[in-house]
């Protein structure tokens, strides 16, 4: 299928092994974007016009699409964001930062991306409530002994838990379904991060009991700017907008608003309409090709990569779990990640160096970043090969430094 994305026919030699950053979008995606301009393009829920109302059925399909897709009860837990950042932002302002008193507690763990925890670290510092976080082992698994103690000794003060589904930075799989099922037990609310899982893990929120689940479009093969909060519908009936406009109203006067019912409630503005059509166009594509087919695929790529890996001296993988993702980060010996990542380059193959918005992750493994290389469907064990092989000579390049 790696003939449906474009890029790789303008460039054949790239070799894209940053996915977990963002991937590319396959021909249907940017059709659907375009056929919204070309044949349907004006603004949903405003006009009574025909061409609105095509608008606003396009918009309304993808939200059906989603909330099969996730297996949601309804159309109404299903809401538009601009991808995952927004989605946490917005049940921190108008969920935590209701529900957190001084004292209370939320919740998360040391793999946390920026995006879980600074939200998160906010409401905290302005409610006077406690950031508690659940360690990761040497391998990088969350330490779940720790995560059960915390919730034991939070005795009903932790509120919130926000946890990924996948470490962006280590790859770890967390058993997310257990995770979900030992904080309700203490009667916290649970936030996943399902951005880096999506592809390979769809979730189903019924299954899982999630309260909130958030991803982003754009790592999912659709485009940037593009979101979903789900979130149960008796906790967003509860909560307050925190973000307001058109839209989402009901009246306004001068003095005060009634806001309107779910999902609008939290969709103020002109939605990203061209690129919602590109994720209902990325869900076909993705149920096409089949989560559990792209899985086993980005499995056989990660198990070669890794013991290629292993068999370059001083290569240090960080992130071991037995179960993990497409990601492999690593240090190869004292080569600063950003000098490999430069060289990798030169051979047309993008990776990501850096801390990877996990800043406090890298304090706490001692280690100033890694390189990182993701892979997703359309990467092949020839690209891996080359990748390897580069790594090789990049070694042998800065040791004759
Ligand atoms: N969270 C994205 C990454 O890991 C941006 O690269």
């Amino acid at each position: 299928m790696r003939h449906d994305f474009p890029i790789f026919r303008h460039h054949p030699e790239l070799v894209y092994l940053d996915n977990a950053a963002t991937t590319q979008k396959p021909d249907a995606v940017l059709e659907a974007e375009r056929l919204f301009y070309e044949h349907h393009n004006a603004n949903a829920h405003r006009g009574a016009y025909r061409l609105a109302a095509e608008a606003t059925n396009l918009y309304e399909g993808v939200r059906e699409k989603v909330r099969r897709f996730l297996n949601a009860r309804s159309f109404r837990e299903v809401i538009y964001t601009s991808g995952t950042t927004a989605g946490i932002n917005l049940v921190a302002q108008s969920y935590a930062a209701h529900h957190l008193s001084a004292g209370d507690a939320i919740l998360i763990s040391a793999m946390e991306h920026h995006a879980n925890l600074i939200p998160w670290q906010q409401v905290c510092l302005r409610n006077g409530g406690r950031l508690l976080v659940t360690p990761v082992t040497r391998e990088g698994m969350l330490d779940l002994a720790f995560f059960e103690k915390q919730l034991i000794a939070g005795n009903g003060r932790i509120k919130m838990v926000a946890i990924t589904h996948v470490s962006n930075t280590l790859g770890t799989l967390n058993p997310i379904a257990d995770l979900i099922a030992l904080a309700h037990q203490y009667d916290a609310v649970v936030l996943v991060d399902a951005a880096q899982s999506v592809v390979t893990h769809p979730p189903d929120v019924q299954a899982l009991d999630v309260d909130f689940l958030v991803f982003s479009g754009h790592k999912m093969f659709a485009p940037t700017g593009t979101g979903i909060l789900y979130g149960k519908e008796n906790l967003l009936e509860a909560m307050p907008p925190s973000s307001f406009g058109g839209g989402m109203i009901r009246d306004v006067t001068f003095e005060q608003t009634t806001f309107a019912s779910l999902p609008s409630k939290f969709e103020p503005g002109t939605p990203n309409l061209a690129g919602i059509a590109g994720l209902g166009a990325a869900i076909d594509w993705l149920q096409k090709t089949g989560s559990k087919a792209i899985d086993r695929h980005v499995q056989q790529l990660l198990e070669h990569a890794t013991s290629q890996l292993q068999s370059i001296s001083g290569l240090r993988i960080i992130g071991q779990a037995p179960r993990k993702s497409g990601i492999i980060s690593f240090l190869l010996g004292d080569i600063h990640p950003h000098d490999i990542a430069t060289f990798l380059d030169q051979r047309q193959i993008c990776v990501r160096a850096g801390h990877h918005c996990t800043q406090p992750l890298m304090d706490f493994l001692e280690i100033p970043g890694t390189v990182r290389a993701s892979f997703t469907a359309y990467n092949t064990i020839d690209e891996v090969d080359r990748f390897v092989e580069a790594l090789s000579d990049a070694q042998q390049f800065f040791r004759a430094l």
